[in-house]
C-alpha cells in the first residue's frame, strides 16, 4: 500500500476514504484453501460437488469484486448494514473483497447456466472467537426452472434425488409441508404463480436436506433445523442450522431468487432457487475441528492428518496454554466506537495468536456520562507455547494503537 494506490496481484487500485483492507487480510487471498486437494475445506467442496454431480462448478473467481456485484445487483438497500465500512473490506468506494459468493450469481445466470456451484473465499469484518475468522469459504448453489414447467420438473427431480436413511435428525423439517406462505417478512413474490414458487421452495429444501443427510451420515443424531430468514435477493428465504457444541450454527442461507434478478439476467420466464453454504461450519462438525484458525495453519501436524476425498476426525495436538489480558478504556461519545474496528486492530497486531476477544464490562460514568468498556483478550497459539514477553509486547502495541487509531482513552 503506497499513499494513493494499492497493488494486489499486479493490479493497481486508487485508495479513498473507504479503503480499509489491511496487509494481513490481503495476504490471505493467495491461500486458496478450497483448492488444496488434501485440505478439509477442499475435501468438503469435492464431496458436495460429487453429491450434486450434475451441477457445473466455478472455483476460481477473484475475490475482488465491485460493490455493484456484491450489493447493488442483488438489491441490497443503500442503508444495509453489510455495506458499512465496519462490516466489509473495501479496496475503495467501488471495489471490495466479496462478502459472499452470491456476488457471482448474476454474471453466471446471465451466461445462461441452469445449475451451478461457486466455491470461494469470502471476507467479513467480525468478532473474534473460535467460530469467526475474517476470511471463510462459501459454496453457492443455484438451480433454475421454466416457470411453466417448474412443478413437473420438481416432482420428477425429487424422485430422482430420493431419500437417504441417515442418523442425522432434521428438526422442524418443513420440506414436506407448505409453509412458504407463512413467511411474513419474505413471502412468495407477487409475480410468481404460487404453485411454481412452492415447488421450487420444496425442491430447494429437498436438495439441501438430502445433501446434509448424506454429508452427516456418520454423525450420531446430529440435529439440523430450518428457520425462516431474510435476504435482499431471495423471497421466501430460509436458514439451516446445526447444533454443535451446544450452539446452533448457521450453515446455510437460501431461498427463491428474486424475479428482479432473473429479469436482469434476461430470463423473465424462469424461476430459480439459490443457497450459500458455509464450508468452515460444516467442516468443523465433519472433521471435529474445534477452532476456525486451524484451517489456516501451516503446521504439518494439522495438514498431514487429512487425505484427499476422506473424512477423518482431527486428532488435536496438545492445546497450548492461553495468555489472557484485559484492556479498559473510555470511549469518546462523539466519535463512536465499533467492536469490529477493535477486533480488526487486535487481529492486525496479534495475527492468529488471538483466540477470543469479548467485552466483559461496560459502564457509564454517572456525572461525565462517558462510557467505559473493558475487553478480555485471550491469546493462544495453535502450534506452540507463547511467552509472556511476546504477549506483553503485543498487548502494549494494542494499547498504543487503540489510542491512536480508535481515539479511545486508556484507563
Ligand atoms: N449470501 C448469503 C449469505 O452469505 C447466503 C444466501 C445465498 C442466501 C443464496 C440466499 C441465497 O449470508
Amino acid at each position: 500500500i503506497t499513499s494513493d494506490t494499492i497493488r494486489i496481484d499486479g493490479q493497481s487500485f486508487p485508495v479513498d476514504d473507504f479503503t480499509n483492507v489491511t496487509p494481513n487480510i490481503l495476504s490471505k487471498i493467495k491461500r486458496q484453501l478450497h483448492l488444496h486437494q488434501s485440505h478439509p475445506i477442499s475435501i468438503l467442496r469435492n464431496l458436495i460437488e460429487t453429491q450434486l454431480n450434475d451441477f457445473r462448478h466455478f472455483n476460481s473467481f477473484s475475490p475482488i469484486v465491485s460493490t455493484r456485484q456484491n450489493f447493488d445487483d442483488l438489491g441490497f438497500p443503500i442503508d444495509h448494514v453489510g455495506r458499512n465500512k465496519t462490516d466489509s473490506y473495501y479496496i475503495n468506494r467501488s471495489v471490495m473483497l466479496r462478502t459472499h459468493t452470491s456476488a457471482h450469481q448474476l454474471q453466471i445466470l446471465s451466461a445462461g447456466e441452469n445449475k451451478f456451484l461457486v466455491s470461494a473465499d469470502v471476507y467479513r469484518r467480525d468478532e473474534i472467537d473460535s467460530n469467526h475468522y475474517p476470511v471463510f469459504h462459501q459454496m453457492e448453489g443455484v438451480q433454475v426452472f421454466d416457470v411453466a414447467e417448474a412443478k413437473e420438473q420438481v416432482s420428477c427431480d425429487i424422485t430422482k434425488i430420493g431419500q437417504f436413511n441417515s442418523a442425522c435428525v432434521l428438526i422442524s423439517n418443513e420440506a414436506d409441508t407448505d409453509t412458504s406462505t407463512n413467511n411474513q417478512k419474505n413471502p412468495i413474490q407477487f409475480c410468481h404463480p404460487v404453485e411454481a414458487a412452492n415447488s421450487v421452495g420444496l425442491h430447494l429444501k429437498h436438495t439441501l436436506n438430502e445433501l446434509v443427510k448424506r454429508l452427516f451420515k456418520d454423525e450420531k443424531e446430529l440435529k439440523v433445523r430450518w428457520i425462516d430468514a431474510y435476504f435482499p435477493f431471495t423471497s421466501p428465504s430460509w436458514e439451516m442450522e446445526v447444533l454443535y457444541q451446544g450452539k446452533w450454527l448457521e450453515i446455510c442461507g437460501c431461498g427463491v431468487i428474486l424475479q428482479d434478478l432473473m429479469n436482469k439476467a434476461v430470463r423473465p420466464n424462469e424461476i430459480g432457487w439459490a443457497f450459500g453454504l458455509g464450508l468452515e461450519r460444516i467442516a468443523m462438525v465433519l472433521f471435529d475441528i474445534p477452532d476456525i484458525r486451524l484451517f489456516w495453519s501451516n503446521d504439518p501436524r494439522f495438514l498431514d492428518q487429512f487425505t484427499t476425498n476422506e473424512i477423518k476426525k482431527f486428532k488435536p495436538f496438545s492445546k497450548y496454554p492461553a495468555s489472557t489480558r484485559d484492556i479498559s478504556f473510555w470511549v469518546d461519545n462523539n466519535k463512536g466506537f465499533h467492536e469490529n474496528n477493535f477486533c480488526e486492530l487486535v487481529r492486525s497486531i496479534a495475527g492468529d495468536l488471538v483466540e477470543d476477544a469479548k467485552m466483559i464490562d461496560e459502564f457509564v460514568h454517572p456525572i461525565s456520562k462517558r462510557r467505559s468498556l473493558c475487553y478480555r483478550i485471550i491469546y493462544r497459539s495453535m502450534d506452540r507455547n507463547v511467552t509472556n514477553e511476546e504477549i506483553n509486547q503485543i498487548q502494549l502495541d494494542v494499547q498504543k494503537e487503540v489510542q491512536t487509531q480508535l481515539g479511545v482513552i486508556l484507563r
